[in-house]
Formats: C-alpha cells, structure tokens, sequence
C-alpha cells in the first residue's frame, strides 16, 4: 500500500507512531523556515510539517509543492499541543514529514476545490474532477451510495430480485422524446433506449417474478429544469397479485427505512394519502409542499356577488377567483413588490393579482372601494384573516387560478420562510385522472402512461365520460417534488384496447407499438402493479439541494450536454456510413 492511513483517520492516539498518507495538497504555508501543507482526501484533511533547516533536498521538493499535487508524506505523529485545531477531525495531530514524495504535480487550477465563492457552473461541470474534489459534492456522493444500498437492503429483506432490463430495446410508453440509437446489423432500424423499463417490469410479473426492482437508467429527450436531467435513475419496482395499497404500504416501507437510515429520524406511518381533486382545490397543483400551509380558499361566492368587474364578471363566465393569505405580510411587501409578484403570477397565465392589506377589521387595496363592507367582512371571514395579514387574490379559469396562486403560495413560502428547509414532507397523492384533453390535439392522453388499470367504479364511464374515469394511479411527493409515480396496471387485453382506443392509439398501431405486451397478457397475466421513484430527486432532497445535478457525478447541462467529455459530439464519415446514416450538414471532421 502507498499510505497506511487517510487523511482523516489519525488522532491523539496514534501520536509516536510512523505513518505514510498520500494525498492533495491543499494549502501551503512558509512559516520560518517550517513549511506547512493540508493534505486532503476524501475522508478529511491533515497537516504536514516540514522542518527545513535539516534537509536541503527536502527543502527544494517541499517548497515546489503547489495546491492540488498529489504526493506521499511519510513521518511521525506527533501532538499539536498548543495549537489545537478544534474545526479538524485530525485537528489534535500533525505529521512531521520524515520523507516526502510527489506523485504528480498539477497545473494551476482554475479555481480551488476549496473555494468559498464557486464559480459559474460551466467551469466546474468542465474541470467536474476537481469540481468532484469540493467536500459537499463529496458528501452528495456518499449519501447517494448509502441510500442506494439502503433501499437495495430494504428490498432484499422484502424478496424483491433486482432484474436488469435492456438499455438496447424498443420505444416505451413514458410520452417524452426518445433517445434512438442505429444498428448496424439492420440499416435503418434503431433501437430506442429506455424511458423507463415500464413495459420489461410488467413482463417480468407476466412471467413470474412476483417482485421485482431495479436501479434503473433511463432516458428521455425532453425540455430540461433543475429536478431533470436526459438520464436520470429510478428505483423501479413492480409487483404481482396485490392491489394499490400493498403497493403504497410497501413504499411507506422503504421510505421509513431510508429516513431511519439516513437521519436517524422515525418517519410516522401511514404516510398522508390524498385524492388528486383534494390537492388541486387545497394547494392547486399534484405536488403541493406540505412544509407549510397557505391553503387557497375559493371566494366565488362573494366575488360572484360583489362590486368588483373583475371578479364579478370571472364569475359570471364561469371561472373562478381564489386566493390565498399571506400571514403578516402587509407590510413585507411593498406596493413595488407586489408588482414583481403580479409579473410572476402573469407566467402562470394569470391576468391580474388583486390584493388586500388587513387592517383592523377592513380591507386596504386600490380595489377596496369596489367591495362594499359585508364583502369586506365575507373575505376576512373565509381567510381567516388578522391585522397585518395580506390577502392576493386571482380571477380565472379553474386551471389558471391553480397554477398562478400555487406558483405564487411556492414562492412565498421561500420568501417569508415558512418551513425549516430541511424537513421532508412526504405524502401520497391518489385517483389522478386516467386522462387529460389536449388542447392543441384535441385528443385524450394518458395522464401517466397507457397501461392503468382505471379505478372499478368508474370502468362504465370510460365510454361515455372519459374526463372524470379515475386511474389507480399514485404520486409520491415530498417538499413539492413529484418524487415517484406509479399504477396498478391493466392485466385484461380487452380493457387494454379499450384504453388504447379512447387514446385514438387503434389495434394495429397498438400492435405495432406495444403488441410484445399485449401478446404476453394474453398468456396469463397477474394483477400487478408497482412504481419508480426518482433516486436523483430523492438524492436531491435528502441533501437539502434544489439543483439536480449536485447529486450526479457527472450531468449535463440544460442543454444535455457533457462539458466534461464534450458529449454529444460529431462522428466521422465512416462510422455514419456503416450505420447507414446520411446527414445533410457538412462534415464537421473535414478540413477546411
Ligand atoms: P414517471 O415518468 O412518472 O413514471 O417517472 C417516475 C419518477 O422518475 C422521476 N423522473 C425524473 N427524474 C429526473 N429527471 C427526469 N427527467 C425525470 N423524469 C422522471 C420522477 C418521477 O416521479 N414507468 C413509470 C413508473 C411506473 O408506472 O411504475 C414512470 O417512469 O421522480
Ligand atoms: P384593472 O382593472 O385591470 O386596472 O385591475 C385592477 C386591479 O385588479 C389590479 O390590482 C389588478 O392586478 C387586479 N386584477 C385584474 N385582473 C385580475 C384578475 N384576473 N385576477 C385578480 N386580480 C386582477
């Protein structure tokens, strides 16, 4: 071995003993003819004394030494007596360095792992091995391995088997973009890889393999944000001959156990269930932040019966004016930050932002004198508001007004600090839709993908009104993420087509697409359902991050490429040749 020791390991125990750790120089100071370093790895730091009046060979190599080399120090422990460093681990020790040896020496780096101030995220996702040296990367990584293995230990307890599914296979259901890959055994046929290996997993149950998960990649091509990334990992699971809440009790499950192991916290179960309608009316959106409060409470009622045009005319067109009460706010927001906060709200679709300062029992705005007294009293009254409250209110469609006051109650939440940033909140959200209209189509879409089992009572409907059938189908959300997502599938072949069909998707498109699923339902197929839960977002959250890609070791950017290694990147003639490819941009490998 070329160390006996980390750099994190050594304590005033071990003072006497000879030692030899290797590692990077982190800091370098000349002090009287003593030279000291930090030597760094990733299980912590340690100093180094050189003295330099006995060695001349000694002197010449320590002095050179320059941040981010990596060498060998060899030498005795000895105590730091006076000089204690409280902040270090190591910070009783240090190494008086009987031999030194450089490994390798390091450029100048562009900024230093230990930099207080960071610098733009390009750099670092360009140099990410010296980015990957920065202690908080170094801790992501670390709590990602031990949550990996934890759920893996979880599922291994409960006689899940971890099956692989191909990354090499065909186009999956998951309604993103694909990422296509040539073959060049069969000229112009390509492979898609996975957006997710839904369809293998529901394969899987056919063919008996009752339990089932999967760290699994998988790839879509779609618009990026900070909780996105082109490839991401789910913990993928699916089971046979159970029903929804085998399903959730068995992920409350899992979810107590990472909190157990990763923060020691007791997670009380069950965890809250909630129907989808239930959410869209509290917090306006599937994935609510349940850190704190600040429900939106419909005044239709009152707005319907009031002065205001606004409000009174939204009503009588048949949308809506909800609100929301920001507790003590009034005089947190000026009038020049409530403009910023009404440009905000426009983004979600919303035309206005009406608002109410609460005084002693009255309203103050530019509105207030549409609004007689009793209308006053009535909005008090529904928001349960006090002195010093600030009421914002939205008139629209039911859609608008969710999106626009959900957005709005998100940012407040961070503005006034509602919540302790760190605490998870974690929660089901049941009976989403089975479908969605779209618009710009105007067709139906699955809501999650085409394989749901449609809650029972509402199979009838699914002819005659398709908008209000029900899906067994589940989200899991935590901190106003959508942290995992999942359905009891459709295991009868007639139900199937039936789905297929509201989807405008006809039997031989359905064939075409999905018939290797279709074929094997129709040789005995189980009840089953399951779910994935997003790893990186999990990561994300355990950590306390808001940015993705601080949890994996090497991401790509809002524009799905890799600085790193300059992915994607042209290829030359000859490999496009032998894939049969063809493309009409000129050759970027040609000399000009
Ligand atoms: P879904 O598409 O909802 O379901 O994905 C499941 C979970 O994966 C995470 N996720 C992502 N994380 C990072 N970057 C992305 N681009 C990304 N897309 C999704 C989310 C999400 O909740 N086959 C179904 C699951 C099932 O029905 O069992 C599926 O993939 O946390
Ligand atoms: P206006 O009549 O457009 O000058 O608007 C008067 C006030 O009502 C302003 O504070 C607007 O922000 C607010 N307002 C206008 N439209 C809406 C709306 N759709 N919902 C809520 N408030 C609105």
């Amino acid at each position: 071995m070329l160390r006996s020791h980390t750099c994190g390991e050594l304590r005033s125990d071990d003072i006497g003993q000879t030692v030899t750790l290797g590692g990077w120089v982190q800091n370098y100071r000349d002090h009287r003819g003593l030279v000291f370093i930090d030597l760094r790895d990733r299980y912590g730091i340690t100093q180094i004394v050189f003295n330099l009046s006995h060695d001349e060979q000694m002197q010449e190599v320590a002095r050179a030494l320059r941040s981010e080399d990596v060498i060998q120090v060899e030498g005795e422990v000895i105590s730091r007596s006076e000089n204690v460093n409280p902040k270090l681990a190591t910070g009783e020790i240090e190494i008086k360095s009987t031999g030194l040896v450089v490994f390798s020496k390091s450029k100048t780096p562009p900024f230093e792992p230990t930099t207080a101030e960071l610098p733009n995220e390009e750099l670092r996702l360009k140099y990410r091995f010296l980015d990957l040296r920065r202690d908080e990367l170094q801790k992501n990584l670390v709590l990602r391995h031990k949550m990996t293995k934890a759920a893996r230990d979880f599922f291994d307890q409960n006689d899940f088997l971890e099956i692989e599914t191909p990354m090499l296979g065909r186009s999956t259901p998951e309604g993103a973009r694909d990422y296509l890959v040539p073959s060049r055994v069969h000229p112009g046929s390509f492979y898609a890889l996975p957006q997710s290996p839904q369809i293998y997993k529901q394969i899987l149950m056919i063919a008996g393999y009752d339990r089932y998960v999967q760290m699994a990649r998988c790839f879509r091509d779609e618009d990026l944000r900070a909780d996105r990334q082109p490839e991401f990992t789910q913990v993928d699971v699916e089971m046979a001959f159970v029903q929804r809440d085998d399903i959730l009790e068995i992920i409350d499950g899992l979810m107590a156990h990472l909190v157990k192991e990763l923060r020691g916290e007791e997670l009380a179960l069950p965890l809250p269930r909630f129907t989808h309608a239930e959410v869209m009316e509290r917090y306006g959106t599937d994935k609510p932040d349940l850190r704190f409060g600040m429900e939106l409470i419909d005044i239709g009622e009152i707005a319907g019966a009031c002065g205001f045009g606004v409000f009174k005319n939204t009503i009588e067109s048949g949308g809506r004016v909800r609100g929301i009460n920001a507790r003590g706010a009034a005089e947190t927001y000026s009038r020049k930050m409530i403009d910023e906060l009404t440009d905000y709200v426009s983004e979600y679709g919303a035309k206005g932002l009406a608002f109410f300062r609460v005084a002693d029992g009255s309203l103050d705005s530019p509105i207030a004198k549409f609004l007689d007294d009793e209308h006053h009293q009535a909005i008090i009254e529904s928001l349960s508001a006090e002195p010093g409250d600030l009421l914002f209110f939205v008139a629209d469609s039911d859609s608008v007004t969710s999106s626009a006051l959900s957005a709005l109650r998100n940012r407040l939440g961070v503005e006034l600090e509602l919540y302790d940033p760190s605490e998870l909140k974690i929660a089901w959200v049941v009976d989403f839709p089975l479908l969605g209209w779209n618009e710009d189509e105007q067709r139906w879409d699955a809501e999650h993908h085409p394989f749901c089992f449609p809650v029972e009572e509402d199979l009838e409907s699914l002819a005659s009104d398709p908008g209000a059938v029900r899906a067994q189908s589940y989200d899991l959300v935590c901190n106003g993420y959508e942290a995992g997502s999942g359905s009891i599938r459709i295991h009868d072949p007639v139900v199937q087509q039936q789905v297929f069909d509201l989807l405008g998707i006809n039997s031989e498109e359905a064939e075409m697409r999905f018939g290797f699923l279709l074929e094997a339902l129709r040789y005995g197929a189980p009840p089953h359902g399951g779910i994935a839960l997003g790893l990186d977002r999990w990561v994300m959250m355990f950590a306390g991050h808001d940015n993705i890609r601080d949890v994996i070791a090497f991401p790509k950017t809002q524009k799905a490429a890799d600085l790193l290694s300059g992915a994607p990147s042209p290829v030359d003639d000859r490999q496009l040749r032998e894939l049969s490819i063809q493309t009409d941009l000129p050759d970027p490998t040609a000399s000009s």
